[in-house]
């Protein structure tokens, strides 16, 4: 079942993503101002638009698999990249791109072994692969809470998770397979204070939750999670610095 993402509230609501992407993007202080840069996962855009400035001769494209995020972030970035919806695991370009980045999408793709070998196949030889996502331990007691609210309100959703939170030694062994001769994988603690945790709970922790519950039961299980959350939340980040091999 694909995962509805409300773009405009989530357009508002993500500071803290902006921020990880940041980190992400300065990681790419070394690209050539001709390359070509891929936004895998763009959403609505606020991290893709500081990408024409590190590339202010080359090309910026960028993908997300949800039409409502494609929409906000085509109206952000307009002729500065190209924006279209696809699901990564489709990935298919016209021609590799000199580097990939993404932030805060990849948790959300569950099978990595497919993940990482359709990125190495859109990278040439010695392209560059820049990550962050969430990693192993990400959210455990916001987990904690969604289990305890499914348990209490919504037996369907017991058991149940979008995620794949994998940790950098499976990840770089995984990358290795997938054509990467260079491979650096860590994780990072993140302890996050959202200024509206009940916002960003919903938007950004909880939508393939609520994609599955009809409308009307939304609110109570959306509230009960909520209720059982605690501040800072518990985000650990798995990062990613990558380069593609010799074929
Ligand atoms: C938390 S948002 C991050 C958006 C953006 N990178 C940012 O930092 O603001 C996660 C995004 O991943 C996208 N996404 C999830 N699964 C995907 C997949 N299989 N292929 C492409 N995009 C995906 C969602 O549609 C959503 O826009």
């Amino acid at each position: 079942m694909a995962t509805r993402w409300d773009a405009s509230t989530y357009d508002t609501s993500s500071a803290p993503q902006q921020a990880w992407g940041a980190t992400v993007l300065a990681r790419l202080s070394g690209i050539a101002p001709d390359a070509s840069v891929l936004d895998v996962g763009c959403g609505t855009g606020r991290v893709t638009q500081e990408l024409p400035a590190l590339v202010p001769e080359g090309r910026v494209l960028a993908i997300d698999a949800s039409q409502d995020m494609v929409d906000v972030a085509r109206g952000r970035l307009g002729d500065r990249a190209e924006v279209w919806r696809q699901d990564v695991l489709d990935l298919d370009l016209d021609e590799p791109v000199d580097a990939i980045v993404s932030t805060a999408t990849l948790h959300w793709v569950t099978d990595h072994d497919r993940l990482w070998n359709r990125l190495g196949s859109a990278l040439p030889p010695c392209g560059v692969l820049e990550v962050q996502c969430g990693g192993e331990g990400n959210i455990q007691r916001v987990r904690e809470a969604i289990d305890a609210a499914a348990r209490e309100t919504a037996p369907e959703l017991v058991g149940f998770s979008p995620w794949l939170f994998a940790g950098p030694d499976e990840t770089e062994r995984r990358l290795r397979t997938a054509g990467f001769s260079e491979a650096r994988c860590w994780l990072e603690e993140q302890p996050t204070y959202p200024e509206d945790m009940g916002t960003f709970v919903r938007t950004s922790i909880l939508p393939a939750h609520l994609a599955r519950l009809p409308e009307q039961r939304c609110e109570q299980f959306a509230d009960t999670v909520i209720a059982r959350v605690e501040m800072p939340l518990d985000y650990v980040r798995l990062n990613v610095s990558a380069v593609r091999g010799r074929d």
